[in-house]
């Protein structure tokens, strides 16, 4: 069910204040430095309070520890930001990937990871400040997907499951809310080179490193954080819908060009 939030009075918010989730590590974390430098106000979101209180440290952007598939989390990260004076935009990075087995050995749990932290975190924290969003007049989400979320690869069954997913919902959620004066943003990018991506989904660091193997210059969470911050930065009329961004060495999905290892 819907938490009720009491509306706040947009008079007495700043414009430029942001829920970042996902921000204890890679494009999160990064999108997190890029909007405080910027001068945003931010609460930046994760499961991890330690990293969380670091970034704080770093950017004086608000940690709020909390895992965006638990209703009592979101309640409070809502409750928190309500009585801070509230948000107009709202940056969904949480996510991520599990195994890379084809459909014939799918991982249930893995599955059910992917579908819940991509899918249903980003509906249930959504859902929970749309209200807030609606009230300010003139809102922004924005719903970092991928290009897992464009086309399917083998061994990407339930990551491409979980992204179409996730992207299905974006699109749906932009048409509702345009009433609304919500802009509803995706950014789908490929390659990215991150701390734990690919070391959460394959679970070892040589299976990491091999990803990125030979490509020259993957994607840096900096490069999508530059991109993230311009799409929520760009005035309000102007709906950056879908952003796809890849290294130049991805031309395609099936397309990445590696240089010969030495
Ligand atoms: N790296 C790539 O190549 C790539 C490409 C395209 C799209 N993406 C997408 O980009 C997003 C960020 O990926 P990344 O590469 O920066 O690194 P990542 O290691 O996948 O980061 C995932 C982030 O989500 C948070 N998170 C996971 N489950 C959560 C939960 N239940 N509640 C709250 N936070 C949760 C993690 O923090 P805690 O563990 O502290 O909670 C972490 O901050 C993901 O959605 C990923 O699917 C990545």
């Amino acid at each position: 069910m819907n938490p009720k939030v009491p509306a706040p009075d947009p008079a007495a918010r700043p414009f430029r204040t942001a829920v970042v989730t996902g921000a204890s590590t890679g494009i999160g974390a990064a999108t997190v430095r890029q909007l405080a430098r910027q001068g945003w106000e931010v609460f930046a979101v994760a499961r991890r309070s330690e990293r969380l209180e670091a970034l704080a440290a770093e950017t004086g952007a608000v940690p709020v520890t909390a895992d965006i598939t638990d209703d009592d989390d979101v309640a409070r990260l809502l409750a928190t930001v309500t009585a801070a004076g509230g948000i107009d935009t709202l940056v969904n990075i949480a996510g991520g990937a599990r195994g890379a087995d084809s459909l014939a050995g799918a991982d249930t749990a893995d599955w059910e990871w992917m579908l819940r932290v991509n899918v249903i975190g980003t509906m249930k924290i959504t859902r929970a400040f749309l209200p807030m969003l609606r009230a300010h007049g003139r809102g922004t989400v924005l719903n970092l997907t991928s290009t897992a979320g464009l086309v399917s690869y083998e061994g990407g069954s339930g990551y491409n499951a979980a992204k179409f997913g996730q992207r299905g919902m974006t699109q749906a959620l932009r048409l509702e809310e345009a009433e609304h004066n919500i802009r509803v943003v995706e950014v789908l990018p490929g390659l990215v080179r991150t701390e734990e991506f690919a070391l959460n989904r394959l679970g070892d660091e040589q299976a990491a490193r091999d990803v990125y193997a030979g490509v020259d210059e993957p994607l840096t969470a900096g490069d999508v954080a530059d991109l993230i911050a311009y799409a929520v930065s760009a005035p309000h009329h102007v709906n950056l819908d879908e952003i796809v961004v890849r290294p130049v060495a991805q031309a395609a999905a099936h397309k990445v060009i590696r240089k010969p290892l030495d």
